[in-house]
C-alpha cells in the first residue's frame, strides 16, 4: 500500500514502477557479458518463452461485492512457520557482476522487506579487478556465507542453496553445510538441474562463462572454505593465492562435475543437515513423489528460468499436476517466469506456497543496489496486494486463493 501511495504522490522512485520495463531499463546499464549472462537462456530460448506464455493461458476472474475489512492478508506458512509474504528471492549466482555490492545489497534488501533470502554458493570477482588487494578482500570473504549472513541481519530469514559437490568431495559438502548452519541459514535448497551449465549461446558468443573462465574469475566462497583450501594445497602443492586460476578451475570441477548425483545420495544430505531440505528444479510428478517418499520438506517447481534445458515444459504448466500429487505432503515453491503481482497470484492459485523472484530483483540490483532490489520487492508485493484485493480475494491462504480464481483461456 505504501509504495502505491508513494507512486501516486509523485515521490519518484529510483526507476519505473512498470514491472515490464525493468528488463529493458536494466539492459541499458549492463555490459554485454552481464546482459548475456542474465538474459541468456538455453538454446533458442523456447523454454523461457514458454515460461512466460504459460501465465497468459490462465486468467484471473474477479469476484464482486466481496465485503472485506481491508487489504488482503499476504501471510502464509512454509516449513510450518508463518511468513508475512509469499515470496523469497531466488538464488542467483555471481551477483557482483551486476553491481559491485552484489549479494550484500540484495541480502540487506530482502531483510528490510521481510522476504527470505536464498544465497547461492559462488561469488565472482569483477573482471579486471582480480588485483592483489581485491583478491585478498574476497578471500577474506567479502561475499562469504558468513558475510552475507551479516548483511541479512540477525532476524533476516536466510536459506542456503547448494550446488552439490560430487560424491568424492563429500567432506567439502559437509563443511559448507556446517558453515551455513552456523551462519544461521535455516533451510537447505539443493539445485538439481545444474550439474553442468546448459547450452547458453549468448554466453558462448561473448566468450563468457562466469564459472569456467578461470583466467578471469575468483570463486570467493569456495576459496574461503577451509576444507577446499587444504584439498587444493594437497593436490597442487601451493596455496590458492599462489594460483587462483587453477583454484577456480578446481572449484568449478567440484561443484559442476558434469554428472548427476542419484536419489540414494540424498541420505548424505539428510545426515549433515537437520533443518528443512528442499529440492530445486523439480518438473515431474514422479520426482516430486520421490521427494515425499524420502521425507523431504519441500520442492521448487522450477526450470531455472529456461536456462538449462531448451524445448522444455513451462514451469507453470507442470505446477498444477505436481501440486495435485504432493501439495498436501510437502511445501511446493515455484519459480521461472514471475514478472508481476498477477503472476504470483496465479502461481499461488495453482497451489504454490511461495514464489521465488529471480531476474526481476537482479534488475533492481543493477538499477540501484540495495535500494533498487528493495524497490522491486516492494513493487511486486504492492502489485500482488492490489490485484488480489480487486479480485475479491481476502488472503493468500488456500481457503481464499485457489483455482476458483482462474480460468483457462485456451480451453
Ligand atoms: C540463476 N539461477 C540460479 N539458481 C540456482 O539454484 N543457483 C544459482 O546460482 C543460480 N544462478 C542464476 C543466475 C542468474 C543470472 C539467473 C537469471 C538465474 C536460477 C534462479 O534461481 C531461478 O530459478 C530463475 O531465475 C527463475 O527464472 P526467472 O523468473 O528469473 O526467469
Amino acid at each position: 500500500k505504501t509504495i502505491y501511495q508513494k507512486g501516486l504522490q509523485f515521490e519518484r522512485p529510483l526507476f519505473s514502477f512498470q514491472t515490464s520495463k525493468w528488463e529493458s531499463e536494466a539492459e541499458q546499464r549492463m555490459s554485454a557479458e552481464s546482459k548475456g549472462y542474465i538474459i541468456g537462456n538455453a538454446g533458442t530460448g523456447e523454454t523461457a518463452r514458454k515460461n512466460r506464455e504459460a501465465f497468459a493461458k490462465w486468467s484471473i476472474v474477479p469476484r464482486r461485492l466481496v465485503k472485506t475489512s481491508g487489504l488482503p492478508h499476504l501471510g502464509m506458512k512454509v516449513f510450518g512457520k508463518e511468513f508475512p509474504f509469499p515470496i523469497a528471492t531466488a538464488p542467483v549466482g555471481v551477483q557482483r557482476i551486476f553491481n559491485p555490492e552484489g549479494e550484500l545489497a540484495t541480502a540487506a534488501a530482502a531483510a528490510k522487506e521481510s522476504v527470505p533470502y536464498i544465497v547461492h554458493l559462488q561469488a565472482r570477482l569483477e573482471e579486471g579487478i582480480l588485483t592483489e588487494e581485491l583478491y585478498r578482500m574476497s578471500t577474506a570473504s567479502s561475499t562469504s556465507i558468513e558475510d552475507v549472513a551479516k548483511a541479512n541481519k540477525e532476524d533476516g530469514v536466510r536459506w542456503y542453496q547448494l550446488y552439490w559437490p560430487s560424491n568424492d568431495h563429500n567432506e567439502i559438502t559437509a563443511s559448507l553445510l556446517s558453515r551455513a548452519k552456523k551462519a544461521g541459514f535455516s533451510a537447505l535448497f539443493i539445485t538439481l538441474d545444474t550439474y553442468i551449465l546448459g547450452w547458453r549461446p549468448s554466453d558462448m558468443d561473448n566468450g563468457y562463462n562466469p564459472f569456467l573462465r578461470s583466467d578471469k574469475i575468483g570463486v570467493a566462497i569456495g576459496f574461503s572454505d577451509p576444507i577446499f583450501r587444504s584439498h587444493f594445497k594437497a593436490k597442487h602443492g601451493v596455496e590458492i593465492e599462489e594460483d587462483v586460476h587453477t583454484a577456480a578451475a578446481e572449484w568449478t570441477r567440484i561443484v559442476f562435475p558434469g554428472v548427476s548425483h542419484g536419489w540414494e545420495d540424498i541420505e548424505f544430505l539428510k545426515k549433515h543437515w537437520d533443518g528443512p531440505i528442499v529440492l530445486k528444479g523439480i518438473q515431474t510428478v514422479a520426482d516430486a513423489e520421490k521427494c515425499v517418499e524420502l521425507g523431504l520438506q519441500g520442492i521448487v517447481v522450477s526450470n531455472h528460468g529456461g536456462r538449462q534445458v531448451d524445448g522444455g515444459v513451462s514451469s507453470l504448466g507442470v505446477l498444477p499436476r505436481i501440486v495435485d500429487a504432493v501439495g498436501d505432503k510437502l511445501d511446493v515453491f515455484f519459480d521461472s517466469g514471475i514478472r508481476a503481482g498477477a503472476d504470483i497470484a496465479k502461481a499461488m492459485a495453482l497451489g504454490a506456497k511461495m514464489c521465488l523472484i529471480g531476474r526481476p530483483f537482479i534488475y533492481g540490483l543493477v538499477m540501484g543496489g540495495e535500494e533498487g532490489a528493495q524497490h522491486v520487492l516492494k513493487s511486486l508485493l504492492g502489485d500482488l496486494e492490489l490485484t488480489l484485493h480487486l479480485a475479491g480475494i481476502q488472503s493468500a491462504r488456500p481457503e481464499h486463493l485457489n483455482r476458483s480464481l482462474l480460468e483457462r483461456e485456451d480451453r
